[in-house]
């Protein structure tokens, strides 16, 4: 009966579907996640907040436990940002590599985070610092995720001019993710500033094409780029409100979707 629903529903969608441990249907296999670093602040105004940090934790576990595929791609905004930087007279290229350690900082919480949740990571750098991280490689971290892992890549890119959001844009193409997940602390893209304009409705679905047209932010280029180029679907979504990235994966309409 399962069987015949799920062709039935994937000749209607053209979307793959998968089961979970629990034979829960799963709109996702294989996911990358990617998280803002000043999301980690929670109401601080630095660093990383542990009620956050910890509340990340377990709804990534949530979806562990379902047995679909995490790997993780976080931001250093809450420490570092390279632009910073560079207003303070600061080299750009220099201040892109301070902000590559700030994403190492957050990573390295988060993977402390997600242990004392029982759950196994592995992280891997894109800056090779072996003493504390493995080093980023491609088969290796593929391998991580077929064991069951949650797979942490820290340092951004490892090059400077490029933002977290290119890094995860990357990695989830290379590693052959069914989907971007960024987690942001606004419910998906709005028509216009949702705290600006009062009249701003949000989208459910939007083409690359529309988003890029109408100049809605949704990534940086080089990332919406790489996303669109090689047909991998953004949702931009709240990860600040807890259940929503288990709702996202059993098919529940939440955030808004970029596609082609
Ligand atoms: P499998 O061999 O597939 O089971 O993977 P594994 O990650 O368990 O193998 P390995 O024995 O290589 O790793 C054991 C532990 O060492 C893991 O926690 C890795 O993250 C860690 N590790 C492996 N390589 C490095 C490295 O270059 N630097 C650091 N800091 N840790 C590493």
């Amino acid at each position: 009966m399962i069987a015949f629903f799920l062709v039935w529903v994937f000749i209607n969608n053209e979307q793959k579907l998968y089961l979970s441990r629990n034979k829960m249907i799963l709109k996702y296999k294989r996911i990358l996640l990617k998280l803002s670093g000043e999301s980690l602040m929670g109401d601080k105004q630095f660093g990383i907040d542990n009620l956050r940090l910890s509340s990340y934790a377990k709804q990534i576990k949530e979806l562990h436990e379902l047995g679909v595929e995490i790997a993780i791609v976080i931001g250093g905004g809450n420490i570092f940002r390279g632009v910073q930087a560079e207003e303070g007279g600061m080299d750009r290229t220099h201040g892109d590599y301070m902000g590559m350690l700030a994403t190492m900082i957050n990573s390295m919480a988060l993977q402390a985070a997600l242990e004392k949740e029982g759950i196994k990571t592995r992280l891997q750098s894109a800056i090779e610092m072996k003493e504390i991280a493995e080093p980023y490689v491609r088969r290796r971290a593929v391998r991580h995720l077929e064991k069951g892992r949650v797979v942490i890549f820290g340092a951004g890119t490892g090059n400077p001019f490029f933002t977290t959001d290119s890094a995860a844009s990357l990695r989830a193409i290379e590693i052959n993710a069914n989907v971007i997940l960024k987690g942001t602390r606004v419910d998906g893209i709005y028509t216009a500033d949702p705290f600006k304009d009062s009249s701003a409705t949000k989208y459910e679905k939007i083409s690359f094409d529309d988003a890029y047209s109408q100049g809605l932010k949704v990534m940086d280029m080089t990332a919406f780029t790489l996303c669109k180029e090689n047909n991998l679907p953004i949702i931009v979504f709240d990860m600040d409100t807890p259940g929503n990235l288990h709702k996202l994966l059993s098919g529940e309409k939440v955030g808004t979707i970029v596609h082609n």
